[in-house]
């Protein structure tokens, strides 16, 4: 499973990339917007700093909600780099532009799935990744991991070639219960790929060791 840092923060990034695990971004418009990035010149500015600093695919959100709006915003997010997936919203004119970007050699990531009905749509009409949001379902007591797990069943069943990038994942365990899941990719914020280093018994270990080494060389 490939690891995907899910934030427009050029800091995390880095972080992440520097731990040596990172293999790509995704972001959003709330996202972008958090990191106070506004206007078109400045999100195509941030976008293609982003994609230097990355080897792996970066998902950048098209806002239009209309066929043309979407394929004329995706062909010029396209352009920043060769490294940018246009990320495209689970909508009627979402996937006929999933199909026309297909058709065309531009890669995408069909975004908002809660349902193994849309997952499918998806990757018939081409997606290159599919989000299936986790959090935001089990928010709503619906079983976001269950999603992934159907999907992962659908697609091995049906030989799609769309890759499943489990997102809105909350916690570590959640990256863990993907994996499981059959999970291609995980996106996730920095504190969960970091939470993953942790256990107690690792802590008391290492403490024993140094101090028994430090004892028999003392
Ligand atoms: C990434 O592709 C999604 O936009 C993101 O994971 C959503 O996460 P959230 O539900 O925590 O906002």
């Amino acid at each position: 499973m490939r690891f995907f840092i899910d934030t427009a923060n050029i800091d995390q990034i880095l972080e992440a990339k520097d731990l040596g695990i990172l293999d790509g971004v995704t972001t959003n418009p709330s996202l972008m917007a958090k990191e106070g990035i506004s206007g078109e010149a400045n999100v195509k500015a941030h976008y293609a700093k982003i994609c230097k600093l990355v080897e792996g695919d970066v998902s950048a959100e098209v806002i239009s909600t209309n066929f043309e709006g979407i394929v004329a915003e995706g062909v010029e997010l396209s352009k920043i780099a060769p490294n940018i997936v246009v990320k495209v919203p689970m909508i009627k004119d979402g996937v006929k532009a999933i199909r026309y970007f297909a058709d065309h050699d531009i890669k995408t990531n069909c975004t908002l799935i809660f349902s193994a009905g849309q997952a499918i749509l998806a990757a018939k009409a081409g997606a290159t990744y599919l989000s299936p949001f986790i959090g935001r379902l089990d928010d709503t007591s619906w079983d976001g991991m269950q999603l992934i797990t159907d999907i992962a069943e659908i697609y091995a069943i049906q030989g799609y070639e769309t890759e499943i990038l489990a997102a809105s994942i909350r916690n570590s365990l959640h990256i863990v219960e993907a994996a499981k899941a059959g999970a291609d990719i995980v996106t996730c914020g920095l504190s969960a790929i970091l939470g993953l280093l942790k256990h107690p018994l690792t802590d008391i270990g290492l403490a024993q060791f140094l101090a028994d080494h430090a004892k028999a060389n003392s």
